[in-house]
C-alpha cells in the first residue's frame, strides 16, 4: 500500500506537516478519524505546488473542529449548510468537512448529503485523481485511501470519472474534466470521453451560476486557451449555448500576447469569446451567466470596438482620436479586441491605447489651472481634457507650453466676453 508520508514532507512546510500530524493524533484520541483529501493529496503524488490542504473527518466534525481550533491555536472562520468549516491556523486556512454520501433525485440539482465514511466520500467525487485521500492518524500516517484506481491514472496521465452517470449527476464536471486536463497535460479517458459527449445536454441543468463559476476557473487557469480549444473540440462550448465557438487564430494570438507579457485576466477571455458574436448571442450568453454588469460590460464594449473597427483603421485618426473613441471602453474589453483584430493599423493603435495612451494624462492640475485665474466650474474639466489632447498629441509638452495654451485660451475667452464697443 502506498505511502505519502515522504511526498508529504517534500511538498509542504515543516510547520504544516506538524500541523497535519497533530491534527491527526487529536482526531484519533476524540475516535473522529481524519484525512487529507482530494487535490491536495493528487498534488502531493504529482509533485505540483499543494494550495488548499482539504480534511475530512468521519464522525462529529462540529466537535473536533473546535478542539482542534482550541489546542492548535486555531479559529473557526466559517461554518456552512452541510457541516463544512474553514479553520484559521497558524500554518494558514484548512477546510474541514465531514465524509458524507451523496445522492442527485435529478440531474443538475443539489445533492441529497448524509454522513458516510471516507470511502463513501470519495465515491461520490469527480475523477478517479481526485478521489484520494491520505490518512492522518499517528499509526498510519500518509498510507494513502484509493478505492477507485486514482494512482494509477495519475501515473497514466488520465482524467477518469467513477461511473457512468458522473455528468449527468453534475454536468459542472464537463468543464472540470476540460480543466484538469489542460492543465496537468493528461488525457481524458476514452470511455469518460464518450459519456461526456454523450451528457452534453445536462449543461442546460446546470444554473447561470455554477455555470459561470466553472468558466471563470477555466479562465483563470495557466491557459485558458486550450480549455477552451479542447472545449469547442468536444461540442461544450454550443452545449453551453448555440453560437458560442472558439477559433484558432484566437488561441494564437493569446500566445502571441503572454510572450508580449500582456496581462491575460479572465475578463478578456470573456471578452475574446464576445469578439466572435453577434449582438442577440452576446446577450444571450449575458443572461445565460448571469453576468455581473461590469463582465457584461466587458461584452458590450468588445462589441462596440469591434464596430468601430473602420474609425480604428482610418489613415487620419490621432492618438488623442483614439483615445477618445476608448476612453469609455473597460480595459479587457480593449485588450480582447487587440488579440482578436486581424489589422495591423488598428492593432498598433489598440495596443498603445491599452500600454501608454490611457495612461496620459495633463502635468497641470486643476488646482494650478484655478490658481492660474481659470473659474471655477466646468472648464476646468473642458481645459484638463484639451492637455490631454495636447500631450497625446504632442509628446514630450512642457509644463511651460501647457501653461502657454490655458493663458491663451484665457485670453481668447475674456475676448469672446467683452462688451462689444458701440459703433
Ligand atoms: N468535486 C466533485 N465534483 C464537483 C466539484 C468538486 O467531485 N463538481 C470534488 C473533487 O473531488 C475535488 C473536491 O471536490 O477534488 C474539491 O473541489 P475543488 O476545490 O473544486 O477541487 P480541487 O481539486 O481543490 O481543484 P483545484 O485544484 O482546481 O483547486
Amino acid at each position: 500500500m502506498t505511502n505519502i508520508a515522504a511526498q508529504l514532507q517534500k511538498g509542504l512546510s515543516k510547520e504544516q506537516v506538524t500541523f497535519l500530524q497533530d491534527a491527526g493524533a487529536i482526531a484519533s484520541r476524540t475516535g473522529t478519524p481524519l484525512y487529507l483529501v482530494g487535490g491536495s493529496v493528487r498534488d502531493l503524488l504529482l509533485g505540483r505546488p499543494v494550495l488548499d490542504l482539504d480534511l475530512v473527518a468521519e464522525g462529529d466534525v462540529a466537535a473536533l473542529v473546535a478542539k482542534l481550533a482550541a489546542e492548535l491555536k486555531g479559529e473557526v472562520a466559517s461554518r456552512s449548510q452541510f457541516e463544512t468549516f474553514k479553520l484559521k491556523t497558524p500554518v494558514g486556512t484548512i477546510d474541514m468537512a465531514t465524509a458524507r454520501t451523496e445522492t442527485y433525485a435529478q440531474p443538475g440539482a443539489l445533492p441529497t448529503v448524509k454522513s458516510g465514511s471516507v470511502a463513501d466520500d470519495l465515491a461520490r467525487r469527480d475523477f478517479t485523481i481526485n478521489a484520494l485521500a491520505a490518512h492522518l492518524s499517528p499509526a498510519k500516517f500518509g498510507s494513502l485511501v484509493d478505492g477507485h484506481g486514482g494512482e494509477k491514472d495519475l501515473a497514466g496521465k488520465l482524467i477518469r470519472v467513477l461511473h457512468e452517470h458522473s455528468f449527468q449527476d453534475d454536468a459542472t464536471r464537463i468543464l472540470r474534466a476540460v480543466r484538469y486536463e489542460q492543465r496537468l497535460g493528461f488525457t481524458i479517458e476514452k470511455k469518460t470521453e464518450e459519456w461526456l459527449r454523450r451528457d452534453l445536454r445536462h449543461l442546460d441543468a446546470i444554473s447561470p451560476d455554477r455555470l459561470r463559476h466553472e468558466l471563470d476557473r477555466c479562465f483563470s487557469e495557466p491557459l485558458p486557451e486550450s480549455c477552451l480549444a479542447r472545449a469547442e473540440q468536444m461540442g461544450v462550448l454550443k452545449a453551453i449555448l448555440r453560437g458560442l465557438v472558439w477559433s484558432d487564430s484566437l488561441r494564437q494570438a493569446v500566445a502571441g500576447a503572454r510572450e508580449k507579457k500582456l496581462e491575460l485576466t479572465p475578463l478578456v477571455f470573456l471578452g475574446l469569446l464576445a469578439w466572435l458574436m453577434t449582438q442577440k448571442l452576446a446577450d444571450a450568453l449575458a443572461k445565460r451567466l448571469n453576468l455581473s454588469s461590469r463582465a457584461h460590460k466587458v461584452v458590450r464594449d468588445t462589441m462596440l470596438i469591434k464596430a468601430a473597427g473602420p474609425w480604428l483603421n482610418a489613415p487620419d485618426l490621432s492618438a488623442s482620436g483614439t483615445y477618445k473613441l476608448l476612453k469609455d471602453r473597460e480595459p479587457e474589453a480593449v485588450e480582447a479586441a487587440l488579440l482578436g483584430n486581424d489589422t495591423p493599423v488598428a492593432c498598433e493603435r489598440l495596443q498603445r491605447f491599452l500600454l501608454e495612451w490611457r495612461k496620459v494624462s495633463p502635468q497641470l492640475s486643476g488646482d494650478k489651472l484655478l490658481a492660474m485665474g481659470v473659474p471655477q466650474g466646468p472648464l476646468v474639466g473642458q481645459l484638463l481634457e484639451e492637455l490631454r489632447t495636447l500631450q497625446l498629441d504632442n509628446p514630450g509638452v512642457t509644463v511651460a507650453q501647457e501653461e502657454a495654451h490655458v493663458r491663451k485660451r484665457l485670453r481668447d475667452l475674456a475676448s469672446q466676453n467683452a462688451p462689444t464697443k458701440a459703433p
